[in-house]
């Protein structure tokens, strides 16, 4: 095995890193000097405070048929809702009295939320003072700039592998090629873009999920969310494990930070699925964002993608305290604003 050590020392005075590096970097079997090295580019880059957005999963329609996917339209079994236009700006609401200065509009690809009917929904939750953050899928141009009209700071949108033929493999009757035009058409019309890839899906290499990073790298993005591959029993890949999945996880999220020290990287819900300690793990190795759960009732055991999702007996209250303090419990702080890209940079600048 390539001796990891030069290379972190090399990412550490922000020289380029190859893929070769960058896979090199993924295979270490001891990865605490790269954890310990993503966390200081972290510290350095966007400082100790944490950003929390609120999720609200809206939908658990969806027109795609992602093998992965739990909410995939071929689940008979997925319980589905959709909730109101009124009682979606009404969670935003709740969450707006929370305190989070974000809110993340995330659902299946759900056709009855047409464009106008999005667009009066994100006007709306603006007036709260919040940023909002969608999460629908793949839209026209048009689509995306009418949102973006409308007032939608963000959009994230995982790429999930930039292995074409196995994207395709997984997510039938898709295109990769489309996928990478909306995160391409994102960027252009100005909003903050995130990506992301799942790790440990069925035929992925560890070169792939190098390539996934330099992707990110080039595009760039302004957020990664990266997460594990938990499979779903009632999918095409219900004998497939989540073993090892949580590691290699918790790698790309580090390698992410040392190729991009300054955007934002969620720990992300499904890390803390397979280990109870999985967001404060991830906020330990180069993350910086976590995204609470806020939808209300029964809709956040409805929308399940993946088994044992964690908070969905919980409500949004209890699940804002028990972030706020498990954020505390190491060291690390809520942050009060927004928490757009960079403004950690600019701050310490001024
Ligand atoms: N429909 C929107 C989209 O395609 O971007 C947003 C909803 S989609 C369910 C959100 C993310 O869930 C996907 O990008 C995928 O990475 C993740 N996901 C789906 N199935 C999963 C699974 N079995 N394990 C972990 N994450 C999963
Ligand atoms: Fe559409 Fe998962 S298949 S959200």
């Amino acid at each position: 095995m390539t001796d990891a050590q030069p290379i972190l020392a090399r990412a550490l005075r922000r020289e380029e890193l190859s893929k070769a590096d960058i896979t090199a970097l993924l295979c270490i079997q001891e990865p605490a000097p790269l954890f310990a090295a993503a966390d200081r580019v972290r510290r350095e880059f966007v400082g100790d405070e944490v950003y929390l957005r609120a999720l609200i999963e809206f939908s658990n329609y969806c027109k795609n048929d992602c093998l992965y996917c739990g909410i995939r339209r071929s689940n008979p079994k997925a319980d589905r809702y959709r909730l109101t236009p009124e009682k979606i700006i009404e969670t935003a609401r709740n969450a707006a009295g929370l305190g989070y200065k974000t809110v993340v509009l995330q659902s299946g690809e759900d056709l009855w939320f047409d464009t106008d009917k999005l667009c009066r929904i994100i006007r709306e939750i603006k007036k709260l003072d919040v940023a909002v953050t969608l999460s629908i899928g793949e839209k026209t141009r048009e689509e995306y700039a009418a949102y973006r009209r409308a007032g939608a700071d963000r959009y994230l949108l995982r790429i999930e592998t930039t292995d074409k033929a196995l994207y395709e493999k997984l997510d039938p009757g898709m295109s990769w090629d489309n996928r990478a035009r909306c995160l391409y058409d994102l960027k252009e019309l100005g909003y903050e873009v995130g990506s992301g890839s799942l790790v440990g899906l069925p035929g992925q290499t560890l070169e792939s999920l190098a390539d996934d990073l330099l992707f990110f790298k080039n595009l760039p993005v302004d957020m990664a969310g990266i997460g594990p591959f938990i499979p779903h029993p009632q999918t095409p890949l219900a004998a497939e494990t989540a073993q090892g999945h949580f590691e290699l996880s918790l790698k790309m999220m580090a390698v992410m930070r040392l190729l991009l020290p300054d955007i934002n990287i969620p720990a992300t819900t499904a890390m803390e699925t397979l280990h109870p300690q999985g967001r404060l793990l991830a906020l330990k190795c180069g993350a910086n964002v976590v995204m609470p759960n806020a939808t209300q009732g029964e809709a956040r055991v409805k929308y399940e993608l993946y088994p044992g999702k964690i908070c969905t007996g919980d409500a949004p209250e209890q699940c804002r305290g028990c972030i706020q303090r498990k954020i505390e419990s190491i060291g690390r702080t809520v942050c009060g604003s927004y928490g757009f890209h960079g403004d950690y940079l600019k701050e310490k600048q001024n």
